[in-house]
């Protein structure tokens, strides 16, 4: 059943198009510039609207913080995330008009569960977004919303955090248009960066000789730090935490402003730095940050765009390039299949067992 992959991480990994395609089909409607989700969110109550706060754990959060970004940028609403073992609701006067996310891919996280119960107590509407038909967060929340990405047997979240992504833009979408404050070219071009996920994953699919490549040089480094800002930090913390679930390195995400502040204490000519240099990611910005880390011997692995203007090309010590055209607000998901190829074949370097982490179960059901 892993059709000749090694892994079911991988096997994964490659099934990225395949999940985005039944992710997005039939979801995209062109004509009104709108998402056809099939979800209960009749357009009064989306007009009233006052937060729509995420909750949810590991990388179902990393997806619900890639979506408030999104959110907030495109659409005329508060949007918050919290890691749902931390959430408490606050809901002002009126809970109803808070609407309460779920993102879980197995829709039987215990922690998120919690937090959607606490949030129902209150009065909130809540809604699921899974891979999961029939779990419990269906049972539990007024509606759900279905990733579609098939089922995910490696312990580490990876085609289903793609899927997550594509689902909440098109949310988004879909929430932006009712209310009006996104406008029809807008909601067009972000449609159609959706439509062109699944072979702006392949095309980083493809360059997979290249990935490996590289993890293996650096395979055996101290530490590794993932930097990136706006979209491209929900994908930092994404790529760390994927490279420190398979391989036990030490690995950590930050906002790649962050690094004069502190991290880069710790960083050698040992501790490669991932950057994010996409579309989405303030790339300029960061490749200042990157030309720091360069100034103290670190080897700097920047994912680019390569219709890109060259950006990381000279400065960087190695770029990965994105070899498709602009994806634009999702170029950072694109990347990111970079960090979970690098994840992995660090991890199968070192002959972990990538497809049961110790320690780690696929679905946490405690609190
Ligand atoms: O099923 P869920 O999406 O609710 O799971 C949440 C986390 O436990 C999960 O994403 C975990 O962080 C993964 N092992 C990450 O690869």
């Amino acid at each position: 059943e892993k059709s000749g992959y090694d892994h079911y991480m991988l096997k994964e990994i490659h099934e990225q198009p395949r999940a985005l395609r039944q992710t997005i089909s039939g979801r995209i409607d062109t004509d009104d510039g709108t998402a056809d989700i099939d979800v209960d969110l009749p357009s009064e109550y989306v007009d009233s609207i006052e937060e729509i706060q995420i909750v949810a754990c590991g990388t179902s959060n990393y997806a619900g913080r890639y979506a408030a970004e999104l959110l907030e940028s495109i659409v005329d609403v508060r949007a918050t995330v919290e890691v749902a073992s931390e959430y408490e609701f606050d809901g002002g006067r009126d809970p109803w008009r808070t609407l309460v996310v779920a993102v879980t891919q197995s829709g039987e996280t215990a922690d998120t569960l919690s937090a959607i119960r606490r949030a129902k107590r209150a009065g909130a509407r809540t809604l699921a977004v899974t891979n999961t038909l029939g779990s419990t967060v269906v049972r539990e929340t007024d509606d759900s919303v279905f990733i579609r990405a098939g089922p995910e047997i490696g312990v580490a979240a990876t085609k289903t955090f793609a899927s997550q992504v594509a689902t909440l833009t098109l949310l988004a979408v879909r929430i932006g248009r009712a209310r009006g404050s996104l406008s029809y070219g807008r909601a067009r071009e972000l449609l159609e960066s959706v439509r062109r996920l699944p072979n702006a994953v392949q095309g980083v699919l493809d360059r997979e000789d290249r990935v490996r490549e590289v993890a293996r040089e650096y395979a055996d480094s101290d530490a590794f730090f993932f930097v990136g800002r706006k979209l491209g930090h929900p994908v930092a913390l994404e790529g760390a935490l994927k490279l420190k679930e398979i391989s036990y390195d030490h690995a950590e995400g930050f906002p790649a402003g962050e690094l004069k502040h502190g991290p880069l204490a710790l960083v050698t000519e040992e501790t490669p730095v991932l950057a994010l240099l996409t579309d989405g990611s303030r790339p300029d910005e960061t490749l200042n940050n990157v030309k720091e880390v360069e100034a103290r011997g670190a080897p700097v692995i920047g994912a680019t765009t390569a219709d890109g203007d060259g950006r990381a090309t000279d400065s960087a010590y190695l770029d990965v390039e994105l070899p498709v055209p602009a994806t634009g607000a999702l170029e950072p998901l694109v990347a990111n299949v970079y960090w979970q190829l690098f994840a992995y074949h660090v991890a199968d370097e070192k002959g972990r067992p990538i497809d049961r982490p110790r320690n780690l179960a696929k679905s946490v059901t405690v609190e």
